[in-house]
């Protein structure tokens, strides 16, 4: 589903091995596995290491925020309560003040609701727009900004920023079949599915 939304959204391709077997039952705290959107660059980095996946197909697979929407909840604390102070001086300091403002204006502290576009303005397409919006210090989460803390992610950033769409592309590609090659079910683990979104 991943690749073929992204090829629908005018980005790359990549191919995807068949016969993977999946899950039986899905377990909710698994997904405490997933790096939170306040991450900074330790924590972001140590969440990929344990996967095998390193520095670059963190900044590369962050790029995949250049399509889809997030919940204005998932940025409130960005907007209103960054340190748990709770009052309207409360931001993250490292959030373009005009963005902000224009956040603000679309995300009410208690709203539960409402989505924003990620990359705003092309959010349906798989384009480097991204990294110029986290250049600019307008990226939806903190865990975005936290990529301009590190020299490596820093530079693939401000390089993209400004296009070298085919070399995006192709990393992207490269680390997704890396991440879907992360913790594989082998042996008796699972099982092939016949339908992709039932268990047999
Ligand atoms: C680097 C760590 C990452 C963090 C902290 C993160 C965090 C998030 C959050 C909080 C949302 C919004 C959820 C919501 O409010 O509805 C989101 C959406 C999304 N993320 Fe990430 N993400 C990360 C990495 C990735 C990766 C590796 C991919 C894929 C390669 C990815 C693809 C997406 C997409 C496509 C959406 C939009 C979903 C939609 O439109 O419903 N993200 N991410």
């Amino acid at each position: 589903m991943a690749r073929d939304a992204v090829w629908l959204s005018k980005g790359p391709t990549w191919p995807v091995s068949l016969g993977r077997r999946d899950g039986r039952v899905s377990y909710a705290n698994e997904t405490n596995q997933l790096p939170p959107p306040q991450a900074d660059l330790t924590q972001l980095i140590q969440m990929f290491a344990v996967k095998g996946l390193d520095l670059k197909d963190l900044v590369v697979l962050s790029g995949a925020h250049t399509i889809g929407t997030a919940h204005c909840s998932s940025i409130s604390d960005r907007l209103y309560n960054f340190t748990g102070l709770d009052n309207l001086s409360d931001v993250d300091p490292f959030l373009e003040k005009h963005y902000l403002a224009k956040l603000r204006s679309t995300c009410s502290p208690t709203d539960t609701k409402t989505i924003i576009e990620m990359d705003p303005g092309s959010f349906r397409t798989f384009d480097t727009s991204y990294f110029n919006y986290v250049a600019k210090r307008r990226s939806a989460f903190h865990s975005d900004w936290a990529l301009l803390t590190d020299n490596f992610t820093r530079a693939y950033i401000l390089k993209h920023a400004n296009g070298f769409e085919s070399e995006f592309f192709q990393d992207f590609a490269e680390s997704m079949i890396k991440m879907g090659n992360v913790d594989v079910l082998t042996g008796s683990q699972g099982e092939i599915r016949k339908k992709c979104s039932i268990v047999n």
